[in-house]
């Protein structure tokens, strides 16, 4: 790794620029994805929780993010790891309590880290009181009616034809032993897991609620989750195309991206704008770049995932035309893309990229890339330490889209190695009698720990370091703004290259031989660069011009 600190080479770049005006906070924003199961175990049970977030919330601080993402830890029975909500506005006693939420944030705060958490609209648990009450009701009743509760064709067979995006139908009935009631009920997750019915105004009504609650608390963000599937087409058509909403939704109008979502973000929007700073609205919309800028607009969320960059192999002409395409949904729509690698649901950047030494190259220098492209960035928790997905044994599985014949996320979830020495689950624990995790953690887990990184000069967590603080001080130079747009190409020798304005760009050498480097200070490397104004496979640059 190298890094050429910004001071004299940008100095004139720096003249050249127009003063631009200042970003909102998350325009420039780094947030780290915190999955609180697996970050740190305060209470010795195996599972992580609020205490110990709390107690590593300096080691976040110290990396240079400008804030965390909680995925939930609202009560819930965990039939999807907490995305199967009891109660919105409350906390898990398996996670910790309220007390212990507040004073994370406090802490939060303190250290300079906003908190952003998730929400769960589209869905709640089926243990969640006003599912058990419409269960409860009769057919027809306004208790069904907050979900989608319809009678099944002849009794036996569901309403359509739509599958789970976890696999197998999309339908369960809702009184299995009953001759009358023949309703069945959605859920496009697992069948813990019903789908609120937002055509009612009542749903839109109770989630107002929810987050002005977590807003009035000093919550910085909500993340949201399933952001484009709120509504379903009237009626509740079948699905031309076999399989029903497989594919991460995309592929059926049937099931999701209906226009009258766009009127609930607007509504948040106009609720979170009513604190100040602002409150941050950032989607899983899980659609191709045209659709999902479309949830970016002046008067909706802030910011949307660029999803089909997440899932990217090693392929540079690929990595190009996403590029492109985002930047043309940015310049008819106006928001920036908001990059990420990884989440907990998908397979580790280390491993897609190929796996062991050279997957771990590869996602190290994807990182650099992703930290200099314009727009803000969201890193998963232990992708700082370069850690591979993880092949947990069968009988180990919890993951319910595993259960229900599709993949299993659980390998991008095994809790993180503090330490090299193998007590206390690699450091994961911090009290004692440590249980055994949640997960099982691989015998060479300790290899990764962040305590080995942090005294290694050349580590991934290192490099992490030193990527967001030259970011920061090419946000504050105005090298960086938030005009900025990315204009992709690929140059001979698999060059892929994102020119972010006149004076930066990020280059990735993405084939098997060198490549030359444009002309310019190289600011920062993936790795040593080994002879200069050459870039070396499977290295990324930072150059300015
Ligand atoms: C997306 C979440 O990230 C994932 O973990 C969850 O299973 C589904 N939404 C359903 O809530």
């Amino acid at each position: 790794m190298s890094a050429v600190l910004p001071a004299g080479p940008m100095a004139g770049a720096v003249e050249e620029t127009t003063i631009a005006p200042a970003p909102d906070w998350w325009q420039s924003a780094v947030i780290y994805e915190v999955y609180p199961r697996s970050f740190a175990d305060g209470d010795g049970d195996g599972v992580g929780d609020l205490a110990g977030l709390t107690a590593r919330l300096p080691y976040i601080a110290a990396l240079g993010v400008d804030g965390i993402w909680m995925t939930p830890f609202q009560p819930s029975p965990q039939v999807d790891q907490g995305y199967d909500v009891t109660d919105y506005c409350g906390v898990d006693p398996l996670f910790g309590t309220m007390e212990q939420f507040e004073s994370l944030l406090a802490q939060a705060h303190a250290l300079g880290l906003r908190i952003l958490l998730d929400v769960v609209p589209n869905h709640c648990s089926s243990e969640h009181p006003l599912f058990r009450a419409a269960l409860a009701a009769s057919p027809g009743s306004p208790e069904r009616g907050m979900f989608h509760f319809v009678q099944g064709r002849d009794g036996q067979t569901p309403p359509n034809n739509w599958q789970s995006v976890f696999g197998g139908r999309a339908w369960s009935r809702a009184n299995p032993d009953s001759a009358t009631d023949l309703d069945w009920y959605l859920h496009l997750f697992s069948a813990g897991q019903p789908d609120w019915n937002w055509r009612n105004p009542a749903v839109g009504d109770y989630f107002d609620g929810v987050l002005r609650f977590w807003f009035d608390k000093g919550v910085d963000g909500l993340r949201i989750d399933v952001a484009h599937a709120l509504f379903k087409a009237d009626g509740l058509p079948d699905s031309p195309s076999e399989g029903g909403v497989v594919d991460g939704l995309r592929s059926n109008p049937q099931v999701s991206d209906q226009e009258d979502v766009h009127e609930v973000y607007r509504r948040w929007r106009t609720i979170a704008e009513k604190y100040e700073p602002h409150r941050l609205l950032v989607g899983e919309v899980n659609l191709e770049p045209a659709r999902a800028a479309r949830y970016t607009r002046a008067d909706e969320m802030q910011q949307a995932f660029a999803f089909a960059f997440v899932k990217l192999g090693w392929d540079p002409e690929a990595w190009a035309a996403v590029g492109n395409e985002l930047e043309a949904a940015r310049l008819e729509h106006g928001a920036a893309p908001t990059w990420a690698l990884e989440n907990h649901d998908i397979v580790r950047s280390v491993t897609r990229f190929g796996g062991g030494e050279l997957g771990g190259v590869r996602a190290r220098a994807a990182l650099v890339a992703l930290l200099g492209l314009p727009g803000a960035a969201y890193i998963y928790q232990g992708q700082e330490l370069g850690l591979p997905e993880v092949e947990v044994p069968v009988e180990a599985r919890v993951d319910p889209m595993w259960a229900r014949g599709g993949v299993c996320r659980d390998g991008a979830r095994v809790p993180l190695p503090w330490t090299e020495n193998a007590a206390l689950s690699h450091g994961f624990s911090l009290g004692e009698p440590a249980a055994e995790p949640w997960l099982p953690q691989p015998a060479d887990w300790g290899s990764h720990a962040i305590e080995l990184q942090e005294q290694d000069q050349d580590s991934a967590l290192n490099l992490t370091k030193a990527a967001l603080e030259l970011r920061r001080q090419l946000w504050k130079n105005e090298v960086f703004t938030a005009d900025d747009g990315g204009s992709w190409r690929v140059e001979a020798g698999n060059l892929l290259i994102c020119k972010r304005n006149e004076h930066f760009l990020v280059a990735v050498a993405m084939g098997t031989e060198p490549v030359r480097l444009p002309a310019g200070t190289v600011l920062l490397t993936a790795a040593p660069l080994e002879q200069d104004g050459w870039l070396q496979p499977n290295n990324a640059a930072w150059v300015l011009r």
